[in-house]
């Protein structure tokens, strides 16, 4: 058996991590939410390390809100970058490998070509450069460690573009997408696939962890605008979708207009599944029930 502690464990990733872990017979996951752990507190990372002595720590916490992030730059980067100095000691300390979740936001890259892993970093704002300062603490402890920088994740429960265009949907006749920044839509669902798929071929074929770093999202690219046009048309809404400039929608924080991930080097590596993010979008929305009746349901 594989034991595998997660960290946010309620969050987007977190709850996947904890289905796919449940349906995995060699894998056990042992899910920590913010209430049971806040990854600020190092102590009480320990303790439970000592508990349970898991054989892998996923860090699914982090402070994802963008917006938020710019008035509260010192929450922003305790948790996103100041924790992984503590989890990275103690990973260190106790010879547990963490796999460690970041952000294209990271690149910030100013042109139009797919970014691979050796891009050098680009961050802007205050959510991309606590993410940032978070890896190169990670990487700086000399925790055996992996880190995934994904994108636009997206998941039944939680805070996410889908939900918003389909809450959206239920009062407004048109609305205004951005169609300038391009990226690729992942299912959390896809990407803790992918993690515990790695976690799985490194216990079975004991591989070492050395901070290498990775990309991975779901596969094909497409803008925010597009993004929402396919929610709607496998939903079957009928609403106008505007397409906007970046500088037409209101936003404290520079987002980057080139988020392409390259994806060669985790698949050729860890030959992890990638599936299109429109087939996961799919799937995403035929799993999720609204609890509230659409209007056009009534
Ligand atoms: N969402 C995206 O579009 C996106 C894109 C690229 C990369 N990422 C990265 O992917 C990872 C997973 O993101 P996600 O979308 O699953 O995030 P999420 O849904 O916001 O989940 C994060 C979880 O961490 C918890 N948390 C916050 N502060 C904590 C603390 N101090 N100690 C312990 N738990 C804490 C949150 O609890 P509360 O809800 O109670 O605060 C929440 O349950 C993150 O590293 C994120 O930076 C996300």
């Amino acid at each position: 058996m594989i034991n595998v502690l997660v960290t946010g464990a309620d969050g987007q990733l977190g709850s996947h991590l904890k289905q796919w872990g449940a349906q995995m017979p060699d894998i056990r996951i042992i899910p920590l939410t913010r209430r049971q752990l806040d990854i600020c507190q190092t102590d009480r990372f320990a303790q439970y390390l000592k508990l349970y002595w898991p054989d892998y720590v996923i860090n699914a916490a982090a402070y994802t809100d963008v917006e938020k992030a710019e008035e509260n730059q010192d929450t922003a980067f305790n948790i996103n970058a100041h924790a992984l100095e503590g989890l990275g000691a103690m990973c260190k300390k106790y010879q547990i490998p963490i796999v460690h979740i970041s952000t294209d936001y990271v690149y910030h890259a100013t042109d139009n070509a797919p970014i691979d892993e050796s891009r050098p970093a680009n961050p802007k704002g205050v959510y991309a450069r606590s993410k940032y300062a978070g890896e190169q603490l990670l990487l700086k402890s000399g925790a055996p460690s992996l880190i995934i920088r994904t994108s636009w994740l997206y998941s039944t429960r939680g805070k996410n573009f889908v939900l918003t265009m389909l809450e959206l949907a239920k009062t407004k006749k048109s609305i205004r997408v951005v169609d300038d920044q391009i990226g690729s839509p992942t299912y959390a669902k896809d990407l803790a696939q992918a993690i515990l798929h790695i976690i799985r071929k490194s216990a079975v074929e004991r591989i070492p962890w050395q901070g290498e770093i990775y990309n991975y999202a779901n596969e094909g690219y497409t803008s925010w605008w597009g993004f929402a046009q396919k929610i709607f048309e496998l939903k079957g809404i009928k609403i106008d979708v505007q397409a906007i400039s970046s500088s037409e929608y209101p936003s404290r924080v520079e987002r980057p207009t080139n988020s392409r991930l390259d994806l060669h080097k985790i698949v050729r590596t860890w030959q992890v599944p990638v599936r299109h993010w429109e087939i996961a979008l799919r799937e995403m929305l035929s799993e999720y029930r609204d609890k509230r009746k659409m209007p056009w349901q009534r």
